[in-house]
């Protein structure tokens, strides 16, 4: 069975594609077949490649986002995917507000999955200018979701 797992964060230039960019990788190197994607609940930076900071920051710890681009999260994304994971708890409540009447996807968010004691929510570097701290958070909570899907 192929899961399908959307990555939301506010802008979907920082945290979101970060996240979808690790799990990319690390799926990939578990061997797991995952459809992955990533938006962000704001439009501000529509069709817009990560933000450069995030990107360079990414880079050095080996992962390579240059090919992903913006979108705004949307209704139809509650239809799409099988697991939508907000980076905070804004990110949680502007989702749900969207969520159509009867639908029961799950909405969780990101950092349930890190394994090790951790924030609950990813520190939104765009603000914090720490691009450091988020990807370590996001390693950790994409290798604890590999293990869980791995188990399934
Ligand atoms: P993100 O960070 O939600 O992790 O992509 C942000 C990026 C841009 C803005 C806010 C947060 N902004 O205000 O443009």
């Amino acid at each position: 069975m192929t899961t399908s797992i959307l990555f939301v964060c506010l802008g979907n230039i920082c945290r979101s594609p970060t996240a979808e960019g690790v799990f990319r990788a690390l799926s990939a190197q578990a061997g797991l077949s995952v459809v992955i994607d990533s938006a962000g609940t704001a439009g501000w930076h529509i069709g817009k490649p990560p933000y450069a900071p995030m990107q360079e920051a990414a880079r050095t710890h080996g992962y390579d986002l240059a090919d992903l681009r913006a979108r705004q999260f949307n209704a139809k994304d509650f239809d799409r995917f099988d697991l939508i994971l907000g980076m905070d708890a804004e990110n949680i409540a502007d989702i749900e507000r969207l969520r159509p009447a009867g639908n029961t996807t799950q909405v969780k968010l990101f950092l349930e999955y890190a394994a090790e004691s951790v924030p609950s929510e990813v520190p939104d570097p765009y603000y914090t200018r720490d691009f450091d701290t988020p990807i370590r958070l996001i390693e950790s909570a994409c290798q604890g979701l590999i293990d869980q899907l791995r188990r399934q």
